[in-house]
C-alpha cells in the first residue's frame, strides 16, 4: 500500500486516451500515488488491463474510483466516493481534471441547447466541482498544490481556430474562466492553477473531431507525445511562471 509521503496525484477520464496515457507514464514513478477516475465498473477493468504491462515504480500505487459526470455530482458526493475507496490518502498535490469530450463542431448558428448543456456539464461543471471537492485534501500538499484543467485551443475566444467548436468550444473557455479566477482566488494558499493544452492527439475525441472537420488523416501528435510535453509542463509549473495562464504541452503561453 501506498505510502501517505507519496505523491498524490488525482486524474479524472484515466480508462483511455490522454488519461491513461498520464496515469501509466506517472505510475512508472517512484513513491507515487494515481487515484483515477472512471465512469463506471467496465471502464475501471479496462483500465486495470491497459496498465498491466506497465512497470510501477517502487512504493507506488494506482488507486481506482468511479465519478460518473454527465450530472452534476455535488463536491460532498465526490470527497465521499474518494475516501470511502482510498482512506489512506489524506492528501493531494496535483489534480488533473482530464475528463470530457466533444459534442458534434457545429457552427454557433446550429449549435444546440441540448449539446451546450451536455458540454457544460463534463467541460466546465465537472472540472469546477472535483476541485471544490478536493481543495481541503489539496490544502494538505506540503509543496505548492497544483490544479490542471485540460482545456483545448478550440476554447481560446482571442485566437478562435477557424474551424466549427461547436458546444465544446465555449465550454473549454468557461473552464478556462474559473481556472484563472481559482488561481487569482487562491494566492495566499500558493495554488498553481492553469489551463493546459495538449495538441490535437490520436484520441478517440481528437479522431472525432478530425472527421467532424473533414481532415484527411489522423490527428498529428500520438498520445505518448503529447503526455510527455504535458508532464514537462506540469513538473515545472510554479505560481510564478504558469499559473494563471492558458498552457500548451509545448510551454508556450496560449491566448485565452
Ligand atoms: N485529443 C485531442 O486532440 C484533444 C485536444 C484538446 C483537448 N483535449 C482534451 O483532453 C481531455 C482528454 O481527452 P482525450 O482526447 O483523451 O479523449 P478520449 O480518449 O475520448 O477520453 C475522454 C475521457 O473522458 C471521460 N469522460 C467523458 N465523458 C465523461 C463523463 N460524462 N463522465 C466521466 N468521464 C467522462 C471518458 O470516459 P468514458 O470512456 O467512460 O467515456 C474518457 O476517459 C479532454 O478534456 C479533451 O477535451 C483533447
Amino acid at each position: 500500500m501506498a505510502s501517505t509521503e507519496n505523491t498524490i496525484y488525482v486524474v479524472t477520464g484515466a480508462n483511455r486516451g490522454l488519461g491513461l496515457g498520464l496515469t501509466k507514464r506517472l505510475l512508472e514513478r517512484t513513491a507515487t500515488t494515481i487515484v483515477a477516475s472512471v465512469r463506471n465498473q467496465d471502464a475501471a477493468t479496462s483500465l486495470r488491463s491497459s496498465i498491466e504491462g506497465v512497470v510501477i515504480g517502487e512504493n507506488s500505487a494506482l488507486h481506482i474510483i468511479e465519478l460518473d459526470f454527465s450530472t452534476a455530482i455535488s463536491p460532498g458526493e465526490i470527497a465521499q466516493v474518494f475516501s470511502a475507496a482510498v482512506s489512506t490518502v489524506t492528501h493531494i498535490d496535483v489534480l488533473i481534471c482530464n475528463a470530457g469530450f466533444p459534442t458534434p463542431m457545429t457552427p454557433a448558428l446550429l449549435t444546440s441547447a441540448e449539446d451546450l448543456r451536455k458540454s457544460f456539464e463534463v467541460n466546465t461543471i465537472a472540472p469546477l466541482l472535483v476541485f471544490q471537492a478536493f481543495w481541503p485534501l489539496m490544502q494538505r500538499s506540503d509543496s505548492a498544490p497544483k490544479l490542471v484543467v485540460i482545456s483545448s485551443s478550440v476554447g481560446s475566444i482571442a485566437s478562435q481556430e477557424p474551424v466549427p467548436g461547436g458546444a465544446y468550444g465555449p465550454s473549454k473557455a468557461a473552464s478556462n474562466w474559473l481556472t484563472k479566477a481559482l488561481h487569482v482566488e487562491n494566492e495566499k494558499d500558493g495554488l498553481v492553477a492553469f489551463a493546459l493544452h495538449p495538441g490535437w492527439v490520436q484520441t478517440q475525441a481528437g479522431d472525432f473531431v478530425a472527421k467532424e472537420w473533414g481532415y484527411p488523416g489522423d490527428p498529428p501528435l500520438t498520445v505518448e507525445d503529447s503526455v510527455k510535453g504535458m508532464i514537462g509542463v506540469i513538473d515545472s509549473a510554479t505560481r510564478e511562471n504558469v499559473s494563471g495562464k492558458f498552457k500548451s504541452l509545448t510551454g508556450d503561453t496560449l491566448s485565452w
